[in-house]
């Protein structure tokens, strides 16, 4: 069957929470977010594809110098999750709002300091990545974030929903962006290795 973006994640947002299991990839992917936001100052955020508001609620609780904070995502139900995961966190609530919308409809009068994807564009056809993340651009006063799946030799097989697209070529050849960095979301020990197959990509503009 062939994959229809809007369809897919309209049908899978009906049990996208219920299925999801949080393990040490995801542990490690919000560590390492964290630890590399910290290095730079926003207080108003974009998020693109919310999903049931996991980043969301790690954002709010772990910056609270958040003033504004702005999330989407295509699926209704995802969105009434996300306002429930976000409900008991110590923030104050006037500053968060959602809404129901895919990228490719989203309008905004306002720029943010911080726009955020997490695990959105892989699941965003290559015909229409380069437009959505021009788009996303747009909307940012400094920075622009997407973790991604990213491997530097793909595998022959993925699922049809899943992409991996060139970021850092696509943000380089947009003239506003002065800066990309990549950080792989990968941990070494002495007797373990956690390899999430993902990475931070981390646009930053030149306004
Ligand atoms: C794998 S989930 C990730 C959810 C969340 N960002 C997280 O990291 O937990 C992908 C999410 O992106 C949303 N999504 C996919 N394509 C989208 C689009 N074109 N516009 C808006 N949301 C989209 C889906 O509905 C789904 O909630």
């Amino acid at each position: 069957m062939s994959y229809n973006p809007g369809e897919y994640w309209k049908e899978r947002g009906k049990v996208y929470k219920q299925n999801f299991k949080y393990d040490k990839n995801f542990k490690l992917q919000e560590e390492i977010l964290t630890d590399y936001l910290k290095k730079y100052s926003f207080s108003t955020v974009l998020e693109v594809g919310c999903g049931f508001g996991r980043v969301t609620r790690l954002l709010l609780s772990a910056f609270p110098q958040i003033k504004e904070y702005f999330a989407f995502d295509l699926s209704p139900h995802q969105i009434e999750n996300a306002k429930l995961n976000i409900q008991n966190v110590n923030t104050r609530k006037e500053k968060i709002e959602f809404m129901v919308s895919d990228i490719q409809s989203f309008q905004s009068d306002k720029k943010y300091d911080l726009v955020i994807a997490s695990e959105v564009f892989m699941h965003v056809l290559p015909s229409e990545i380069n437009e959505v993340i021009q788009k996303l651009i747009n909307y940012s006063n400094e920075h622009v974030c997407n973790i991604d799946w990213y491997e530097e030799k793909p595998p022959k097989k993925a699922e049809s929903f899943n992409f991996i697209h060139q970021y850092e070529k696509i943000y380089r050849d947009i003239p506003l962006v002065k800066k990309v960095n990549r950080i792989p979301i990968v941990k070494k020990g002495l007797l373990s290795k956690v390899d999430t197959k993902q990475s931070i990509f981390h646009a930053i503009l030149n306004r």
